[in-house]
């Protein structure tokens, strides 16, 4: 069970609450950053709350957010086709996996990246955290969340008394950053995912983690095989389940991606019920 002072840590690192003054300031300038520009100010992301919003008023079934449901699966690029090379990575161990990652050519992503990502934390996390695909930052330092919405991820860890390592592994659903013509970043396409997902597979059997929290539409609809156009609000607000290799059930639950929260910081209300039910499942489970 979610306890009051988990609550109150968490709105306090999520920066919720019913007053939104500092945000309007800043808003114009954060809808106008792209997923992985420069940090903010981490004070920027906090504000003073005086009441802990309940579930009822949090959790209703609103309408998806134009802002993030307008985003194209593929915002309009189509990635070259490439012939995919498919890894049999089913039995290796954590070392040799990385290694592979490391000089992966499957798609074209490859061509362009400065590292690989292949995720970080502890190998054997309770919780599973899973983005998109590397940005501009991750792909010049080699790991996950590391940019402006990995500041907003860490605050998340936090509000959940957790932090990066031990008990917490971060991955995204390609682990080579996707950019457009313009050299922006963009969310990966089918074929990227595909070509990339048995190392996400692989992970997943070795972690073998009690939660997975998918981070955004493009992780959620991916990693549920369900409709690439399924709306995220569509598909948070439940346990829903991903099915290993093996044949295992782990909960997974969907909730907007840092970068989006950072566009419509009003959304981490949401985001914080999705985690509280995200700590629900996993205490069920322990
Ligand atoms: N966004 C993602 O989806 N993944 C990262 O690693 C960073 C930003």
């Amino acid at each position: 069970m979610t306890t009051m002072r988990h609550r109150s840590a968490f709105v306090r690192e999520m920066g919720l609450g019913p007053v939104w003054k500092l945000r309007e300031q800043a808003e114009e300038e954060v809808i106008s950053t792209e997923r992985h520009e420069p940090v903010q100010d981490d004070t920027q992301m906090r504000h003073d709350f005086a009441e802990v919003p309940s579930m009822a008023e949090t959790f209703s079934a609103d309408a998806p957010p134009a802002f993030f449901d307008e985003i194209p699966w593929d915002e309009g690029v189509v990635a070259e086709e490439q012939p995919t090379t498919v890894h049999n990575v089913a039995n290796m161990e954590w070392d040799e996996l990385e290694q592979v990652m490391l000089q992966c050519t499957a798609c074209g992503l490859c061509e362009k990246r400065t590292q690989v990502v292949p995720g970080a934390g502890g190998r054997k996390a309770s919780w599973l955290f899973i983005g998109e695909g590397p940005g501009f930052y991750e792909d010049q330092q080699g790991k996950p969340f590391v940019g402006a919405s990995g500041k907003l991820l860490d605050n998340m860890f936090r509000a959940m008394q957790l932090k990066r390592g031990d008990d917490v592994f971060i991955t995204n659903i390609v682990k080579c950053r996707p950019t457009d013509e313009k050299g922006k970043d963009r969310p990966p396409s089918l074929d990227e995912a595909k070509a990339c997902r048995p190392f996400l597979d692989r992970q997943i059997t070795l972690i073998q983690p009690e939660v997975i929290v998918a981070l955004g539409r493009t992780a959620a609809t991916m990693l549920l095989n369900t409709e690439a156009q399924a709306s995220l609000a569509s598909l948070r607000g439940k346990v829903h389940a991903y099915r290993t290799l093996e044949g295992l059930d782990v909960p997974l639950i969907a909730t907007y991606h840092p970068a989006y929260l950072l566009r419509q910081p009003v959304e981490k209300r949401k985001v914080w019920v999705d985690l509280c039910l995200a700590m629900q499942e996993k205490a069920l489970r322990a």
